[in-house]
């Protein structure tokens, strides 16, 4: 199985057998080889579900050493649609820009279920934004998003307020700036209510079961 783990990364396959002869069994061991080796994604069109739940579940084990990495999973449909953890940056400190891209990045993917929840209100995304930035600067992951947000507010508002002097950004939070100094209860609340959209998005049953949370 070695040749097939260390096979050149543009390698083509083509994987011919019967029934239960382990075409599928082949397939995942090259999806971990991928991600051992470091891959930036790897995308899986798996209509049944039984392939990406046993890589992401493989890759969730820290043991395996790739989950620092790993556990970003995406529900589309009835499908399961993983990839790697957009906060990680490969650095223990990682630049300003590194963390901007990160944040946008989960952003992004997270939109349409932010949009489907409806009531998206530009200050959620943009203590979102803020939040993903601070995890990525201490190499955490969305997991720890919902603890981040519940410490009174107080670290994503320190964030806020001594984090961003990039001018690509200033205009942006300048709103949210002057509300955490001005008004720190309408801040609060602003936060909590961003705190729950996450909440309800990662308390998805399908999300908990293959970080392991759940059986
Ligand atoms: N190298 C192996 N050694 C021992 N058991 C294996 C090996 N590869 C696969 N198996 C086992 O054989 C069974 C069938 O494997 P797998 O599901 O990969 O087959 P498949 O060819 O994809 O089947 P299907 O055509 O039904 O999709 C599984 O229970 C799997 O754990
Ligand atoms: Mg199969």
């Amino acid at each position: 199985m070695d040749w097939f783990a260390k096979a050149p990364l543009d390698a083509h396959w083509l994987i011919l057998g019967g029934t239960r002869r382990g075409k599928s069994a082949l397939l995942q061991l090259r999806a971990r080889a991928l991600m051992k080796r470091g891959v930036e994604a790897i995308t899986a069109i798996d209509p049944h579900g039984e392939f990406v739940r046993f890589v992401a579940e493989w890759a969730a084990n820290p043991h395996n050493g790739v989950s620092s990495r790993v556990l970003h999973v995406f529900n589309v449909g009835s499908n399961f649609v993983f990839g790697l953890n957009p906060l990680y940056t490969r650095s223990l400190r990682p630049s300003w820009e590194d963390c901007h891209d990160a944040a946008n990045v989960v952003l992004s993917s997270t939109e349409s279920f932010f949009d489907q929840a409806s009531q998206s209100t530009p200050r959620v995304g943009r203590i979102s934004y803020v939040a993903a930035f601070v995890l990525a600067r201490h190499n955490l992951t969305l997991l720890e998003l919902p603890q981040l947000l519940s410490l009174g507010a107080d670290e994503v508002r320190r964030a806020l307020l001594q984090d961003f002097d990039n001018p690509i950004v200033r205009c942006e939070l300048e709103e949210l700036q002057q509300m955490a100094t001005r008004t720190p209860r309408e801040f609060f609340s602003v936060v909590e209510s961003t705190k729950n959209r996450w909440v309800r998005w990662l308390a998805d049953p399908r999300l908990a079961r293959i970080l392991g949370q759940k059986k």
